[in-house]
């Protein structure tokens, strides 16, 4: 029986196509190639990849999870807006609150961050490992690490249990259902937005 031993690494140039596949086998929605080009590129983005060392030579290497992650200006955070999250068709129904207010945004320190999660995933054969898990705590550790940062942050289709249970599990907070939030195939899915705070949020 085949053991994983899992190690995370930054996600590299050579994982481009690897990182496309696994995006489109286990997501509902399509992102654009300029997405896959700024994570691999690191324009902006920061991500982690899962592999597990323990397969032959050939795919030692090879990703099995990602979590990929923006920082954003707490001022300038919305709730609901279309450049956070690529590729996808966003109907912010609700006027876009700003997430520097559900964060008790401070104006007297305008340089407040907050890491935003764009996509977290793993392959099926490798569920349920605390893979996610893992990738989750190597994005608060950094977002704990930059000394503006105050939340990381994310939104998830309302159906997606397996991750609800994760964010809930791992001590996010739901702070909103956002109605309409995603459009797929010309149906609209609402989203929650979960929030885990750091450094005194
Ligand atoms: N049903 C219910 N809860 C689940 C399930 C499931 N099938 N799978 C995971 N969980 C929850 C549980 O709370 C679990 O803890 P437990 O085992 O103690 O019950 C917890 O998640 C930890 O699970 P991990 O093993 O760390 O998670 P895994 O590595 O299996 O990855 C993930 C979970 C990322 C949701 C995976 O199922 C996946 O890739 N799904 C498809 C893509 C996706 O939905 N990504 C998240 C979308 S939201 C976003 O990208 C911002």
């Amino acid at each position: 029986c085949h053991r994983p031993t899992i190690r995370y690494r930054p996600i590299q140039p050579s994982d481009l196509e690897i990182l496309e596949k696994i995006h489109a086998d286990v997501f509902p929605i399509r992102y654009e190639s300029e997405f896959f080009q700024n994570v691999v590129n690191e324009r902006d983005i920061v991500s982690w990849a899962a592999v597990d060392c323990s397969r032959p030579n050939d795919n030692n290497n090879e990703l099995i999870g990602f979590v990929t992650a923006r920082i954003v200006l707490a001022k300038e955070s919305e709730v609901g807006l279309l450049r956070f999250k690529e590729g996808t068709t966003m109907v912010p129904q609700a006027p876009a609150a700003q997430i520097g207010d559900l964060l008790r945004y401070d104006p007297s320190r305008p340089d407040q961050t907050l890491v935003y999660i764009l996509t977290l995933g793993v392959v099926e054969a490798y569920r349920n490992r605390g893979i996610a898990t893992s990738l989750i705590r190597e994005v608060i550790k950094y977002a704990a690490s930059i000394s503006t940062c105050r939340a990381v942050y994310l939104h998830v289709i309302s159906y997606n249990i397996a991750a609800i249970h994760l964010y809930k599990k791992m001590s996010f907070k739901c702070i909103r259902r956002l109605q309409g939030f995603y459009l797929i195939n010309g149906q609209h899915y609402d989203s929650y937005l979960f929030v885990y705070y750091v450094n005194g949020g």
